[in-house]
């Protein structure tokens, strides 16, 4: 069968790591651990495929909702994955982005993303872009208060804010919008994610759980996002 090209961008919703835990009479943070697993595999086998950037939901703006050990555990894993990892990213020529804003994180997580920002901030081989503390719509209202602030100070006249000026605004800014979306955990929404970025994105859905997500998973949505028609509104 003829096929289309790779995805040049992967987002990925990580979900369905406490329902991991559940199913196995764990704590719920035991399936956050696990996912960290699922985490290297699927970065390794996106760098082995040569895509070059790949985008992970890590922690949302609502996250900070849930039970506060569960939130200082996930602060905890970020922490310690930043620093396990950071020599296998730089060997692996991986530069780390972050989508969102770490002000509100604990001191130690925060110091252990912006050491891996700047270690790996000039490496030139695959993309993996964190959001982490990320929620589509305080992204655009950011980009939001950045339009008007430069207006305000007579930096920027209005009939020049296009989709692209408003784009260069976003957190994502300067990757392209993802060609694929992959949700695992079976829930058929976008929870907030790269909302403007998303517009036409193509969904892949699996009820497959974060944790049991594997290289042979990631290749069968890639597949099936190669079988797909773009249409863009075009016909
Ligand atoms: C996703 O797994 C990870 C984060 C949101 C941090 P969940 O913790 O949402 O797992 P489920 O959806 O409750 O199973
Ligand atoms: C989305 O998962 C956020 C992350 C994967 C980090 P959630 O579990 O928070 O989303 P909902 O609550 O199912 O929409
Ligand atoms: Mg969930």
């Amino acid at each position: 069968m003829e096929q289309g090209s790779l995805p040049k961008h992967i987002a990925i919703i990580m979900d369905g790591n406490g329902r991991w835990a559940q199913k196995r009479g764990l704590p719920r943070v035991m399936g956050h651990r696990q996912g960290i697993q699922a985490l290297k595999r699927t970065l390794e086998e996106v760098v082995r495929l040569g895509i070059p950037f790949l985008t992970v939901y890590a922690f949302s703006t609502e996250n900070w909702q849930r039970p506060k050990e569960e939130v200082s555990y996930l602060m905890g894993l970020i922490e310690e994955y930043m620093k396990k990892e950071i020599h296998n990213l730089e060997r692996n020529n991986i530069k780390i982005k972050l989508l969102g804003s770490l002000d509100p994180l604990p001191q130690k997580a925060r110091a252990a993303v912006e050491e891996a920002l700047e270690r790996t901030a000039k490496k030139s081989g695959t993309t993996l872009s964190v959001a982490l503390n990320y929620g589509g719509r305080a992204e655009l209202v950011r980009a939001a208060r950045k339009l008007a602030q430069a207006v305000s100070a007579g930096e920027l006249d209005l009939e020049n804010i296009d989709e692209e000026l408003f784009a260069a605004q976003l957190d994502s800014a300067p990757l392209p919008d993802p060609d694929l979306l992959i949700r695992t955990g079976g829930q058929m929404r976008i929870s907030n994610f790269l909302l403007w970025q998303l517009a036409y994105t193509e969904l892949w859905v699996t009820p497959k759980l974060w944790p049991d997500f594997t290289a042979q998973d990631l290749q069968e949505a890639i597949e099936d996002y190669r079988r797909r028609t773009r249409r863009f509104g075009k016909i």
